[in-house]
């Protein structure tokens, strides 16, 4: 589908066959990014891996970096304890909700646990608390800039708008940014002063900040403070916002839940803990999760691209400078392409290879190509091991006698998809928890 907005054109994908030409054959031509105007209010697009062009040497320069430095499977092992001491200290909160009968906000539970793995893996400290009266508002910064990012913005279509900022989300992208930032700051300044009396390098921040050093360094602060803020608001809400679908489905499906909970209850038995290594033989949670990718897509439209030159795609043209929009969203619901496409049936996926790595271009939540997020491996060990925690020592009510036939899972579009309504749950206790 090809659109006309105001001067920008914009070609919208909606079939795996047209996803596989964009994101695979003709991706180096359309690994551009085309970006919305709010980007530029703290020169944010000159500095970014999200919106830099792939032409550019420094998102060379930062893509090698997260590969190398951040989401290498070593560092990945290296930081498995992490998550399950995070794990823990989930389970530990909702048990306290449990013996209180209260409802959990599940969002806002795996938010701060995400973004507590987030930050330990850069600058081992948590930046996020359970407990509310320390809840610091990150993630209404985080949900404060995506919604800036994807909320309806004439300058997006007109260029001659861009100064006057008619919808006030350059200010609230400039103020939710430079709060972000003043916070990374803070850490980034701590740890060059750790760092003068310790040189072995420890997390991820050290290691960032070697490559700051010297006369002839490619890096300075500035961009890694950019590159810090790129992940935090890429990786936080996305995977929490996964989690909280998951469960709103599984809430909805009691007999899904059920299957769910008996598969890991037969992995994990009487050990009490979920671990990474359990995932592997939980094939019917792997199910659950691809199951939520495909009906709710944390970036349903995924970040947009722009065509570098002239290109043809499936023979249509498609000009330089158009924005292309790969609508996974759409591609997940499509009837054409899978069997009573608005039920929740994580049975779809038995027996099939079909995966989430962007092999696959009728599921592609994470992209794929040259752009596809350098997140995945983190989000998807993530997200699963959340569910099966939660699965695995509670049983699941919903609050206020809400049945669930009555669930309801209206979505809010922006740039990232949440849930309207926030998804509130009551955790029962099924074991001990240590
Ligand atoms: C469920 C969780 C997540 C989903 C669904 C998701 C999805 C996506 C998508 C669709 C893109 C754009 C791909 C494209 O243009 O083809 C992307 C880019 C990106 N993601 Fe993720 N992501 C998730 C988690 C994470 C995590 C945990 C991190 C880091 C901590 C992260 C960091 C990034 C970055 C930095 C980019 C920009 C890459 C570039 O433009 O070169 N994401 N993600």
């Amino acid at each position: 589908m090809s659109l006309k907005l105001g001067s920008l054109n914009v070609a919208v994908i909606t079939s795996p066959e047209a996803a596989r030409e964009v994101l695979r054959t003709h991706d180096q031509i359309l690994s551009g990014r085309s970006f919305p105007n709010v980007v530029r209010s703290i020169n944010h697009h000159d500095i970014s891996i999200t919106w830099l062009p792939p032409s550019s040497s420094r998102w060379r320069l930062l893509r090698k970096m997260s590969a190398t430095q951040v989401f290498s499977p070593q560092r990945l092992e290296a930081t498995k304890g992490l998550r399950k001491k995070k794990m823990k200290e989930l389970v530990r909160f909702m048990s306290e909700s449990s013996e209180r009968e209260e409802a959990v906000d599940i969002s806002r539970a795996s938010f701060i646990t995400t973004l507590n793995i987030i930050s330990n893996i850069l600058f081992s400290v948590d930046l996020g608390s359970y407990d509310s009266e320390k809840f610091n508002g990150f993630q209404d910064m985080v949900i404060d800039v995506m919604e800036a990012i994807g909320n309806p913005d004439a300058a997006n279509y007109f260029p001659f708008l861009r100064f006057l900022d008619l919808h006030g989300n350059r200010k609230k992208m400039k103020d939710s940014c430079e709060s972000l930032i003043r916070v990374f700051r803070g850490f980034i300044d701590a740890k060059i002063e750790e760092k003068s009396v310790r040189s072995n390098p420890k997390d991820v921040m050290d290691a960032l900040l070697d490559l700051t050093k010297g006369d002839e360094a490619d890096l300075d602060t500035n961009d890694i403070e950019h590159f810090i803020f790129d992940l935090f608001t890429a990786g936080t809400d996305t995977s929490s916002s996964t989690v909280e679908w998951a469960m709103a489905e599984l809430l909805g499906n009691p007999k899904t839940m059920a299957k769910a909970q008996a598969e890991i209850d037969c992995v994990i038995g009487q050990k009490g803990v979920v671990e990474e290594s359990d995932i592997s033989e939980m094939p019917y949670l792997q199910a659950v999760v691809k199951e939520t990718f495909r009906l709710h897509p944390a970036a349903p439209l995924l970040l947009p691209r722009k065509a570098e030159s002239d290109v043809e795609v499936l023979g249509f043209l498609v000009p330089k400078d158009t924005q292309v929009l790969v609508n996974v969203w759409a591609i997940g619901r499509d009837p054409s392409v899978w069997e009573n496409p608005d039920r929740f049936e994580p049975e779809r996926f038995s027996g099939k290879e079909i995966d989430v790595k962007g092999r696959d271009y009728e599921l592609t939540p994470f992209g794929a190509g040259r752009r596809i997020c350098p997140g995945l491996p983190l989000a998807v060990k993530t997200v699963s091991l959340m569910l099966a925690s939660l699965l695995y020592s509670f049983d699941w009510k919903l609050p206020n006698g809400v049945v669930p036939e009555d669930l309801d899972m209206d979505e809010t579009f922006g740039i990232t998809l949440h849930k309207t309504n926030p998804l509130h749950a009551i955790p029962v206790k099924k074991r001990t928890v240590t």
